[in-house]
């Protein structure tokens, strides 16, 4: 009889948080935010409309340092400028006391412009140039080096300024719970960080102060900073027991989760998603747990981007088209038109517009006047798309689709909604976090975006775009400057 081979099982941990079931809960009505009518901001500002709410930013921030400087007082925030960096949002956080963590000679400036001084900055990033670096070198800011590269032009720097010049080192840590993001910095784990650490000490004038360490992204799982912090906490006593000197500052990083609902997420966010309580616990307590009694406490430096700033975003936007989405299994509108082509679907209609209601494997969809070119992490998230407007009642399974003309751009594929008519205005939450800084000028113009302050006034922070925004630094070539012949032979009759 022929055996088959044996092979060996692999155990895969599923988290309970991403684990699959469809839910579709009730949908409350969002009429206005922080007490500012939506129907108000849009008559306003047009739309759509990006809206944050300053009160939600600041109560985040103070919420993240009570949880941190209870059981870990020598915390500090750096804002993760990518995450959001239009400026009066950064200038929030800069006004709670958070530094500034920037990845790209772009972003220090745009720190700088905001009033940071380059102590005060985080350098992070795997490609910052030779002129950056002596920048942020020449005003003393905390650069994270990336890669052995980077190594090697900081220590041709420090020669060339003839002075030492003190930095962190980037590692990457496997938690578990995702794939590593060795992409970034040396491994913690195999000895290669301490085999950098000592070669920086032993061959050149660029002595390592700081350990820094990003897990990755969204973390539902807190106990992935436990792991990270344990690796980081030992690289630098091993660091030290080389003889390489102290390490004065760890940097986990940023990567809470915030309350948004990623797709395929079981749970809903006020479960599945930790408190900042839960990731203070976990990570300061490995650190306090391994460092060595009677030496101080090492710093501790977090750039919690997403946690701080989602929930405070909203964006604004207006059903433009009702729609009948055909789902699996034929085409029922069609035959709902009768058979004849385009004047079936016409008599269809009838006098009394467009045929409404969902059934059979038809859904309800409508068209936003907003698409996923400005809501990059709909690829993430499942946002919450709120009416804003009741009655909320007779929810049904709808599909929210965007304003671009392509396919893909569906912004929810299933979300609770009343009957809605073209006109009516939809909130769109949380949007707060990399939507604003990845958002691509395509096909249509960026929006407005206003930020309500906590005393319930409405400020512009960024104006909507223009044709002058986008084409600003296009030229043309001076043989195509004359378009007008052309343009009239290639005129087509339509009558
Ligand atoms: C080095 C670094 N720090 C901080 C952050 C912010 O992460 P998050 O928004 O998940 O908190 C990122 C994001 O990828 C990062 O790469």
């Amino acid at each position: 009889m022929n055996k088959q081979p044996y092979v060996a099982p692999t155990i895969r941990r599923v988290s309970q948080a991403t684990a699959n079931p469809q839910r579709l809960g009730r949908t409350p009505v969002m009429e206005a935010i922080d007490g500012v009518p939506v129907a108000g901001l849009l008559g306003e500002h047009g739309g759509p409309l990006f809206v944050f709410s300053e009160a939600a930013l600041r109560a985040k921030i103070r919420d993240a340092r009570r949880a941190f400087a209870a059981v870990y007082p020598k915390t500090t925030f750096a804002w993760s400028y990518k995450t959001n960096y239009l400026n009066a949002i950064c200038r929030v956080f800069h006004q709670e006391g958070s530094l500034a963590e920037v990845v790209s000679g772009f972003e220090y400036e745009k720190a700088r412009a905001n009033g940071v001084p380059g102590y005060r900055i985080i350098f992070n990033g795997p490609h910052k140039t030779a002129g950056e670096l002596r920048r942020a070198v020449e005003e003393g800011a905390m650069i994270q080096v990336d890669n052995r590269d980077e190594v090697l032009a900081l220590a041709k720097l420090a020669d060339e300024l003839d002075r030492e010049i003190r930095l962190g080192i980037r590692v990457h840590v496997d938690t578990g719970t995702h794939a590593v993001w060795s992409k970034f910095g040396f491994c913690a784990e195999d000895g290669e960080a301490l085999r950098m650490i000592e070669w920086m000490t032993e061959n050149t004038r660029l002595r390592v102060r700081g350990v820094h360490c990003h897990v990755g992204t969204f973390m539902l799982d807190a106990g992935a900073y436990a792991t990270a912090a344990d690796a980081v906490v030992r690289l630098a006593l091993a660091a030290a027991e080389a003889g390489c000197g102290t390490v004065e500052y760890l940097n986990l990083g940023g990567g809470f989760a915030s309350r948004a609902r990623l797709h395929g997420q079981y749970l809903p966010p006020e479960q599945a998603t930790p408190g900042f309580d839960d990731y203070a616990r976990e990570l300061c307590g490995t650190i306090k747990r391994l460092w060595p009694e009677g030496r101080d406490l090492p710093e501790l430096l977090l750039e919690t981007g997403r946690a701080l700033v989602d929930e405070a975003g909203y964006l604004l936007t207006k059903v433009v088209a009702v729609k009948q989405r055909m789902l699996a299994g034929g085409c029922p509108a069609l035959a709902a038109y009768g058979k004849g082509g385009s004047n079936g679907t016409l008599a269809a209609y009838g006098k009394g517009g467009p045929v409404s209601g969902a059934g059979g494997n038809r859904r309800n969809a409508v068209v936003l006047d907003a698409g996923i070119q400005i809501l990059y992490t709909t690829a993430w998230y499942q946002p919450s798309v709120y009416p804003a407007a009741a009655p909320a009642a007779g929810m049904q399974p709808t599909t929210v689709y965007g304003c671009l003309c392509m396919n893909i751009d569906v912004i929810r594929e299933e979300a609770a909604l009343p009957e809605m008519n073209v006109g009516d205005a939809v909130v769109i939450h949380p949007v707060g976090a990399y939507n604003i800084t990845q958002s691509m000028q395509f096909i249509s113009y960026r929006p407005a975006v206003v930020m309500i302050d906590p005393a319930g006034r409405v400020h512009l922070i960024r104006r909507r775009e223009v044709l002058e925004d986008v084409c600003g630094p296009e030229q043309v070539p001076e043989y195509l400057a004359e378009t007008g012949e052309i343009a009239e032979e290639a005129r087509v009759s339509v009558t």
